[in-house]
């Protein structure tokens, strides 16, 4: 099985001798043109995002640094790599939700490279031959090279180098990918890989000391609360309207300490859901003109200026009805049953791991 190993454990500058060498098995190899042709195939379809993205990096609230960090790495190495041999592998780790996919997505918008977004947790059982992982790495590096200046991002990357992988092989896998990382044209050619993680500490050391710039994305600090919460909150609620006061969104970043982007912006989407469920469920609505038409809000029977309609929502077509705005009644429901998922060991845990081996984004 497999071939020469990369150097695991010992300090980062051990673990980087030498470089990495690896021998093909005769199994990991894609044999026909016709596999080679289809794996491309269908990584050009699924891997390689070939339409910008809707986001942009300015849509990324907060991580100043890690934003100033990753412009000037990517920058110089796709755009004027003659000037410096930069750092090209980067990872970025922190709590679920903390904005890494959205924040590395948002680099294709920024700098128009060719742009491979890879969940390394799909690879094999996503891709053509079915299980060869080995190959799937392989042609990924290769299709970045022949298409710089490229970003590679490989999300989930502690399913490679983790000593807790649940995939068999996954050593060889992890040897082939550091084989190729080790390998990366200098110069013309560049190509920059960033990797992502929940778990900074499972990787082995042969693979952290290749990321040489980690950057750690904090939850969001109570200023970047509340912008992710008014951006949301115009998303979500129906046509934008809300009755919030900024008192509002200063007590609501305060209730919301510890909560990740992911988790406000679903906060948000639950309190917009409550207007929606108690219009399913009014039996009351209160009449409104909107231009030249009437429209119907649901209401209580506590309202003296509402009616009852029998077949409550039913009994209206989609265009009469006009839905209340957001107000931070549905936001105290929606609060109750909303989650912190990161918890306080968690957070030290990350923190730790910032002081000894990486830089925080904030
Ligand atoms: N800093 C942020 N600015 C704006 N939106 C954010 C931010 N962080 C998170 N979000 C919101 O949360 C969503 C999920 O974020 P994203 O998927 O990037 O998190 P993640 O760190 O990759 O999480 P995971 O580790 O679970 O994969 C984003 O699409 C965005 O709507
Ligand atoms: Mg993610």
């Amino acid at each position: 099985m497999g071939g020469a190993r990369c150097q695991e454990g010992g300090s980062e500058q051990e673990s980087m001798e030498g470089g990495c060498s690896r021998v093909d098995d005769a199994h990991d190899k894609i044999d026909s043109e016709a596999e080679l042709a289809a794996l491309r195939k269908v990584l050009i379809r699924d891997v390689v995002i070939q339409e910008n993205p809707g986001v942009k990096l300015d849509d990324v609230v907060g991580l100043s640094s890690a934003k100033e960090m990753l412009k000037n790495i990517a920058l110089i190495a796709l755009r004027f790599p003659q000037l410096s041999r930069s750092t090209r592998s980067v990872l970025l780790y922190g709590p679920p939700g903390s904005g890494k996919t959205m924040f590395a997505k948002s680099l294709k918008n920024e700098f128009n490279p060719f742009f491979a977004y890879v969940q390394l947790s799909e690879l094999g059982t996503n891709l053509p031959p079915r299980g060869n992982r080995k190959s799937h790495v392989r042609e990924i590096f290769k299709l970045a090279q022949e298409n710089s200046p490229a970003i590679i991002v490989f999300d989930e990357i502690d399913e490679l180098g983790s000593n807790e992988s649940k995939y068999p092989g996954s050593l060889d896998v992890e040897t082939e990918f550091l084989y190729h990382m080790d390998h990366l044209p200098e110069g013309k050619g560049n190509v920059v890989l960033i990797g992502i993680t929940n778990s900074p500490w499972k990787l082995r050391g042969s693979l952290l000391a290749r990321m040489n710039r980690r950057i750690y994305f904090p939850l969001p600090d109570q200023s970047s609360r509340e912008s992710i919460l008014k951006a949301s909150v115009e998303d979500s609620s129906q046509a934008g309207s809300h009755e919030l006061s900024q008192d509002d969104f200063v007590e609501l970043t305060k209730i919301t300490e510890g909560y990740s982007g992911s988790e406000l912006k679903i906060l948000c989407r639950d309190a917009s859901m409550e207007i929606v469920r108690a219009a399913t469920q009014a039996t009351y609505f209160r009449r409104v003109r909107e231009g030249e038409f009437e429209k119907f809000v649901p209401s209580t029977s506590n309202d003296e200026n509402a009616e009852e309609l029998v077949g409550g929502l039913m009994s209206l077509g989609a265009s009469q009805v006009l839905l209340p705005s957001v107000t931070r009644t549905q936001f105290e429901s929606a609060l109750k049953a909303s989650k912190r998922s990161t918890s306080k060991e968690d957070i030290i845990r990350y923190e730790q791991f910032t002081t000894a081996r990486g830089f925080n984004g904030a």
